[in-house]
């Protein structure tokens, strides 16, 4: 018997279990999914959809080589001497699609969003998976703080939309390329003489990238952090003129936040507006979704000129935890309209005439394939939740009729086989529409 790969999961359609943490099922997914993309249609974001593959230097370029995806997290594949890479992470990926398209011509700055899984070699646990599910969006093309904010305020409206509370949202600029070295030399200053306190990777750290030390777990090395020099006194006018924007923006649209100085992010590409949000669910876990200002990516991966963007990720294996710590349930899916139940070879042909007739009318029906006693058929038709149930015997074959049986009231009547799907239509209130979205 062969398994799902550690970290991964089966999304099923009564959802399941994995590793002790619930997989909410496919129509819970599909409804998360439906709530992304309405809010992602109010702030006119696009949907793109690149390739799960992409090149390994593209990746390592992109998120940066000294990050913990590219050392050690990246699920690589080997084919005809080029190295691909799982895609860890969309950003990067939809840098390339914008630069490889030349999407900047379609004029103004791109608001693009997308759904779907990404992947990272990281110990599995609660929220945390190798195969995971990220939203996101990127607006390229704009340095306007107008731009930050809207994200934020995309981000935080995904969720209220969810109906998700008891959250947080961290907020920090990270400055530009050009205010960082002095950031970090002063970093190196303050935890040099703590050496012997340090973790062996904060001690590498130390000289890669200082930075990362005030993401630390250790109680030891947190201790430390109270009196670290913090980034908001190396900041450039430009990017302290643009962080005041954004906090003030932020306020005027009432979306709260607080300050953290000790926010840094563990992918290479940001500069300054850098964001959180965390939730009382996750505890250690992490956060519901990150993201921030990437003004350097465009020419870290190859572009001539720069594309200032902004952009945000979040997880749905983490949303989903959210809501289910608040009992939020999950969406179930759609029953079927109808259920045929036949009697006899005759009758099941009939029934299979009728579902067809049905369904090209719009309608969802099922029949049992398995159990041919009356009884055993409508146990099965029971169980699928169908509201109404059909049933066929020989004596309706003879008189062409089919008997319609309420499964709430438990009325039954006979029609004509022929009115059946009108006095259906008739009976549902048939509404494509309505039958079509999701549901709360
Ligand atoms: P990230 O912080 O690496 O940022 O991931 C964003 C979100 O993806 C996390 O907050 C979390 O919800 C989810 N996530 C990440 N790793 C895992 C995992 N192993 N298992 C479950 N969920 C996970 C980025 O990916 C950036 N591309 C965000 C961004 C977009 N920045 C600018 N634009």
């Amino acid at each position: 018997m062969f398994q799902t790969i550690r970290g991964t999961f089966d999304i099923l359609p009564d959802g399941a279990d994995s590793a002790g943490s619930p997989v909410p099922s496919t129509a819970a997914w599909l409804h998360a999914e439906t709530v992304v993309r309405e809010i992602m249609a109010r702030y006119a974001f696009e949907e793109i959809r690149t390739p799960i593959l992409e090149p390994l230097d593209l990746i390592a370029r992109g998120v940066g080589g000294t990050t913990d995806i590219v050392q050690k997290e990246m699920f690589t594949v080997e084919r005809s001497k080029e190295t691909y890479v799982l895609r860890p992470e969309v950003t990067a990926p939809v840098m390339r699609a914008y630069l490889q398209h030349a999407l900047a011509q379609r004029g103004g700055a791109q608001r693009l969003f997308y759904v779907g899984p990404c992947f990272r070699a990281e110990r599995p646990q609660k929220g945390r998976y190798r195969q995971f599910h990220q939203f996101g969006t990127e607006l390229l093309g704009s340095a306007d703080p107008r731009a930050d904010v809207d994200v934020i305020a995309n981000l935080r409206a995904i969720y209220d939309a969810f109906g998700v509370t008891g959250t947080r949202l961290r907020l920090n600029s990270i400055g530009d390329a050009e205010d960082r070295p002095r950031y970090r030399d002063a970093l190196r200053d303050y935890f040099a003489p703590h050496a012997d306190v340090l973790s062996e990777t904060s001690r590498t750290r130390l000289e890669s990238n200082p930075l990362r030390i005030l993401d630390t777990k250790v109680p030891a090395e947190i201790a430390l952090l109270a009196d670290a020099p913090v980034m908001a006194d190396f900041l450039g006018s430009e990017a302290a003129d643009h962080h005041g924007d954004v906090k003030e923006l932020l306020a005027s649209l009432d979306i709260p936040f607080f300050e953290d100085p000790l926010l840094v992010r563990g992918l290479d590409y940001y500069t300054r507006t850098v964001f959180e949000l965390e939730s009382d669910a996750l505890g250690a876990q992490g956060a519901l979704g990150a993201g921030g200002r990437y003004d350097g990516l465009a020419e870290a991966v190859g572009s001539k000129s720069p594309v200032p963007a902004v952009g945000y990720a979040a997880g749905f294996e983490r949303l989903f935890i959210a809501l289910a710590a608040q009992g939020i349930v999950p969406a179930t899916a759609d029953k079927p309209d109808a259920f045929i139940v036949a009697l006899g070879e005759d009758a099941e042909r009939v029934a299979l005439s009728i579902a067809q007739s049905l369904r090209t009318n719009g309608r969802s029906v099922d029949f049992s394939l398995d159990g041919k006693s009356m009884k055993a058929q409508m146990k099965a038709a029971d169980r699928s939740g169908a509201g109404l149930t059909l049933i066929l015997g020989q004596d309706e074959i003879t008189a062409g009729t089919v008997i319609v049986r309420d499964m709430k009231t438990r009325e039954q009547t006979a029609l004509q086989q022929a009115d059946v799907p009108g006095a259906l239509n008739a009976r549902l209130q048939f509404d494509p529409a309505a039958s079509k979205s999701g549901k709360a």
